[in-house]
């Protein structure tokens, strides 16, 4: 038994240290490019912001979800996608990021800073993988490799 802790604690934390690179700096210019790109949280993982915001995958990657897509087609921040709601959970896309009134571009601070949801994902249902109650058991991993 004790083994088994012990040789779970050290498989997941080799795992852990091969695929956090990875996992970094994924599409940095795309969250450049949205307004509080860098404080979207991870609805899925409590304290932790998302870096793929508009992929299926939080650390980026992945298929895109529907913010992704929508994303891709506008090419950029527009007015249209602003109003949109690609995830669908009656909150506009701009009302998720901090801009409410849609008139953000890039390199400004965006009317709001605080209180930011994820454009993609569904706040009502986000369909974790690993629902945000066991995320947080580990979170003291989350500290060490959140970059
Ligand atoms: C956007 O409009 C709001 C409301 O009129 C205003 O408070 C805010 O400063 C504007 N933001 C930018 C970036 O122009």
């Amino acid at each position: 038994m004790m083994l088994n802790v012990l040789s779970f604690a050290v498989w997941s934390l080799t795992l852990m240290t091969v695929l956090a690179p990875l996992a970094v700096d994924s599409y940095p210019s795309n969250r450049d490019r949205i307004p509080n790109g860098y404080r979207v949280p991870d609805p899925c993982r409590p304290g932790r912001t998302a870096q793929g915001v508009g992929h299926v995958l939080a650390d980026g990657g992945g298929a895109r979800n529907g913010f992704g897509q929508a994303f891709a087609a506008a090419g950029g921040w527009t007015s249209a996608l602003c109003n949109a709601d690609s995830d669908g959970d009656g909150i506009s896309n701009g009302a998720e990021l901090g801009d409410p009134n849609c008139n953000w571009s890039q390199g400004q601070t965006p009317e709001s800073t605080s209180g930011i949801t994820h454009p993609g994902i569904n706040n009502d249902n986000p369909n974790c993988f690993v629902p945000p109650w066991l995320w947080k058991l580990f979170l003291g991993w989350t500290v060490i490799f959140e970059p």
